[in-house]
């Protein structure tokens, strides 16, 4: 079992970092940018994944840099955000199966050191309280990827969970099913309705967030998420209390924002994501 000993960088930050850029690679880039900087300073640190169209930019480009020989995981652990309740061992849609898939079989991240949540068991609440443990016992997530629901959710932490829930079983709206279906040949009856995913209060733990949402569809979304109140009916909104987010959006997906104006101004001004 390893603990934490130092985070790997402290920057005080007064308020939830907008980032705008031009499209989904280059977000996706400047992510893999800041993930092969924390694995230089902290080669043992703590990656959390996340699942959706979203991350596959970051995911790209995290795979660019590790072929090029940038960077290694090898002594890095991973854990991800969630999964489905009900899916075959295996099943290609499974989020350990996606995540394999996408980025984890690419890397140099032994297979052990990904862990996902047990949903094979009959001891589904027993599943998700030891995942909450092991995240526990890694030393906490150091950098977590987001995506985020047009709904407004996180993993799978849908409107009405409480803002402090620890990883638990959940029940997906109809909403985010038919969202997913898309993966499952447009057949919503092959949508699982159950999943495993870390609470409100877990994904609050990460040392360090960052949310990518990119399109017109998630534009309501992110105006609630940096905007709005903070409330379950917007779960992502839990994060503007948290001391270190980054929210990294296109164009489209910061339509909504009023503030933008700030935003554009307080980057320019301040490059968080600063050269070192
Ligand atoms: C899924 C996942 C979330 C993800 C969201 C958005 O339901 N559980 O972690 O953020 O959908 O997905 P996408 O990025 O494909 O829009």
């Amino acid at each position: 079992m390893r603990r934490r000993e130092e985070s790997y960088r402290e920057v005080a930050v007064d308020a939830m970092e907008i980032i705008i850029q031009p499209d989904p690679e280059h977000a996706g880039d400047l992510v893999a940018q800041e993930i092969v900087r924390l694995f230089t300073e902290k080669p043992t640190a703590v990656l959390g994944l996340a699942t959706g169209s979203s991350p596959l930019p970051i995911y790209r480009a995290l795979r660019r840099r590790f072929e090029a020989g940038e960077v290694s995981f090898a002594h890095g652990m991973a854990f991800t955000l969630d999964e489905y309740v009900g899916l075959p061992y295996g099943h290609p849609e499974s989020y350990r199966a996606v995540i394999r898939r996408e980025i984890a079989d690419h890397l140099d991240l032994p297979p052990e050191s990904l862990t996902t949540p047990q949903p094979h068991t009959d001891d589904l609440d027993g599943a998700a309280a030891a995942y909450d443990q092991a995240i526990r016992d890694a030393g906490g997530v150091d950098f977590q990827i987001l995506g985020i629901g047009e709904n407004g959710h996180i993993g799978f932490n849908e409107p009405g969970v409480s803002l402090g829930s620890r990883t638990h079983v959940g029940t997906l709206t109809p909403s985010t099913r038919e969202a997913n279906a898309r993966f499952f040949e447009g057949d919503l009856d092959q949508v699982p309705t159950q999943c495993i995913t870390q609470g409100l209060g877990t994904i609050m733990e990460a040392r360090q967030i960052v949310l990518v949402a990119t399109g017109p569809r998630k534009a309501e979304a992110i105006a609630q998420l940096v905007e709005g109140g903070v409330s379950q009916k917007w779960p992502a909104t839990i994060l503007q209390h948290h001391p270190r987010t980054t929210v990294i959006v296109d164009e489209e997906a910061a339509a909504g924002l009023e503030l933008l104006d700030h935003y554009r101004a307080s980057y320019g001004a301040v490059p968080t994501w600063r050269a070192t």
